[in-house]
């Protein structure tokens, strides 16, 4: 089932995520609807905040070039064990419509975590992947990349985000 994405400026976006530590069958049917709406909305990755579940819990596409995606993977509790080298190239979030902006990132990271049957695992993941688990860990902690983005870029940043914020205040009746 599509959900709808929770939009900046919204506050819950700014909410640090609770552990997961009961892994029931509703959360094969939450990375189902998280699959679903990151895919409709061209993403490669979704952390739960984004549809208003304020769990520590992501979707990502390991396979976002192909054209039969396969099987998401699912992340619980991620946590970052060992970082290497860095990149620095364009970033947007699925709830920061249009805004994209250069950040830099670990290349290579190690990470732990949960997988839906609560097992724990360790994987490696490198670029665009590695990107996307620092990103989506960040959504966890109440972080967006816009607050990455360098003192000197911010001002063109800023007029994009007053659009939006001005659209969010438009769209939700006081
Ligand atoms: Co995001």
């Amino acid at each position: 089932m599509l959900r709808p994405i929770v939009l900046y400026p919204d506050s819950r976006l700014k909410m640090k995520s609770k552990s997961v530590t009961e892994f029931g069958p509703e959360l094969k049917e939450l990375a189902a609807d998280m699959t679903e709406t990151m895919r409709n909305a061209n993403g490669v990755g979704l952390a739960a905040i984004q549809i208003g579940e304020p769990i520590r819990m992501m979707v990502m596409d390991e396979h976002y070039d192909q054209e039969d995606r396969g099987e998401s993977q699912v992340l619980f509790n991620p946590e970052i064990l060992e970082e290497e080298g860095s990149e620095t190239t364009e970033e947007g979030c699925l709830s920061i419509p249009d805004v994209r902006e250069e950040v830099e990132r670990s290349f290579k990271i190690k990470v732990r975590y949960q997988n839906l049957e609560g097992k724990e695992q360790v994987s490696e993941y490198a670029g665009l992947l590695a990107r996307c688990v620092l990103h989506e860990i960040d959504h966890m902690n109440g972080q967006l990349f816009i607050q990455k983005v360098p003192a000197v870029k911010r001002l063109f940043l800023k007029k994009q985000l007053d659009q939006l914020k001005k659209n969010f205040k438009e769209a939700v009746p006081l």
